[in-house]
């Protein structure tokens, strides 16, 4: 927590890591929180005093009044759905248009971005990505075709700019033959939330977050997805469209590398995905059913199933390289309660051939796994580390020496307060 530095809070594996929990409780810490990648695909969930808020598009440091929160301009947005997720802020009591801010540069979901990604997916059949429909794909497409809609654009003749750029999708779709879609009513909605924003600061968000540093505040720069989803470094094309890894942070909030101070890098003590594409640690048996029962894997977003397996250290030892991961962020041990063994993914291995190194294409491998004793008292009640059982002590220590990386907050438990700062 460097004054006039960047730190990053970044998910590190398939996304749900509990970014949302970790930089609501950092916040405190903080003078801004930015976010600096994806859009509404994200369901970051916050609980404290018995009241729960999933946010999707508004960073994760709405909830502390004084604080200034930021949407990058490598984020995208979909003004119909910021504006209902607003409305809950606003019912709650949060005022949210002084110190919500909205990057110019960041580009516009159209109702039509949304329906190519349902068109797209269905002409992927099988191999489909499993989208969470959002549009994401096709809004960052548009942006690097050259022809994305930003916010800015709403300040600047916008209706113009919107019929082009929808005549175009519909092109795209009568040639796809893709017919199932009706945007009289999303489209209304749509163009409210459009007026709904020009309440909002849009700003030119890089000068602010580069004067705040020069005067010496601190920002946190709140992730979303995981780095497996990164459209470079992820289990492509299983992957979202944006940089979700720490050279996305730069890019995304228009900062230099050498602002960022602390990269914390967040996983839980199990593995988690949604959505198709290769994981190699899914377990399909009773112990994946359990797993998702008690650790309520269950999509913030979309009510999926979450796949389910142990830990990964072959992803996590990855992530933590293409990140520069500083310190590491530990998730759900409760979850792993009342195992009597639990197993971690060391290596993988396919046809006679073992690798420590994450792959370039992970289907087909298999994990080998080392078995770690599990512990019986449950963790959620525990809020400091000398009340830590000896097996799960044993087992953060374990993941600490495997990654070479220090594990610096353990979270036991949904509630902001179950969260423990070790020394
Ligand atoms: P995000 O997208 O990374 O912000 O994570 P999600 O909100 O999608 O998913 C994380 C889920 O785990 C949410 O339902 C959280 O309330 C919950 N959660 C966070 N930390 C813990 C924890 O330590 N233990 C348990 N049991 N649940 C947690
Ligand atoms: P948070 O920020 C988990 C997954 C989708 C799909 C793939 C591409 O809550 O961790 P997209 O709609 O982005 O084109 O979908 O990425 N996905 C996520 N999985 N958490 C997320 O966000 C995700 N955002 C996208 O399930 O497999
Ligand atoms: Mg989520």
């Amino acid at each position: 927590m460097t004054k006039g530095k960047v730190d990053a809070l970044l998910g590190i594996v398939f996304g749900d890591e509990g970014k949302g929990k970790v930089v609501d409780y950092f916040t405190p810490r903080y003078d801004v929180v930015a976010r600096f990648a994806g859009g509404p695909n994200a369901g970051h969930t916050i609980i404290f005093d018995g009241k729960k808020f999933v946010l999707r598009s508004i960073p994760s440091g709405i909830f502390d009044e004084g604080k200034i929160n930021i949407i990058g301009n490598g984020c995208v947005i979909a003004p119909d759905l910021f504006m209902a997720e607003a409305h809950e802020l606003e019912a709650a009591g949060y005022e949210l248009t002084e110190r919500l801010h909205i990057s110019r540069r960041a580009h516009l979901i159209l109702p039509t971005h949304r329906v190519l990604d349902r068109a797209y997916e269905a002409a992927k059949g099988k191999n489909k990505v499993g989208t969470t429909g959002k549009g994401i794909g096709p809004t960052y497409s548009d942006k690097a075709q050259r022809v994305g809609l930003r916010v800015g654009d709403i300040l600047n003749n916008f209706e113009e700019k919107y019929r082009a750029l929808k005549a175009r999708h519909e092109q795209i779709l009568r040639d796809l033959h893709f017919t199932d879609y009706d945007l009289t009513e999303e489209e209304e909605n749509w163009l409210k939330g459009i007026e709904y924003m020009r309440k909002f600061h849009l700003t030119d968000t890089e000068f602010e977050i580069n004067r705040a540093l020069a005067e010496g505040k601190n920002v946190l720069a709140e992730g979303a997805q995981g780095s497996l989803l990164d459209i470079d470094h992820g289990t492509y094309p299983y992957v979202s469209s944006s940089s979700t890894t720490s050279g996305g942070v730069c890019t995304g909030l228009g900062i230099a590398p050498n602002t960022i101070g602390h990269i914390f890098g967040i996983f839980k003590a199990y593995s988690t995905r949604v959505g198709g594409g290769p994981f190699p640690v899914e377990l399909f048996d009773e112990t994946g059913d359990t797993l998702r029962h008690i650790g309520n894997e269950y999509g913030a977003v979309t009510g999926r199933n979450r796949r389910c397996g142990w830990l990964d250290l072959v992803a996590l030892k990855y992530a933590i390289m293409i990140n520069g991961v500083t310190d590491l962020v530990m998730m759900k041990g409760d979850v792993l309660d009342g195992f009597d063994t639990i197993k971690v993914c060391t290596a993988y291995t396919k046809d006679g051939v073992t690798t420590t190194d994450m792959p370039y294409d992970t289907a087909g491998w298999e994990p080998v796994y080392e078995d770690v004793p599990g512990w019986h008292t449950p963790l959620t009640a525990v809020r400091e580390e000398k009340d830590f059982p000896k097996a799960f002590a044993d087992y953060i220590a374990y993941i600490e020496q495997a990654t070479g990386t220090p594990i610096r907050i353990v979270s036991v438990g949904p509630d902001r307060e179950a969260t423990i700062i070790r020394a």
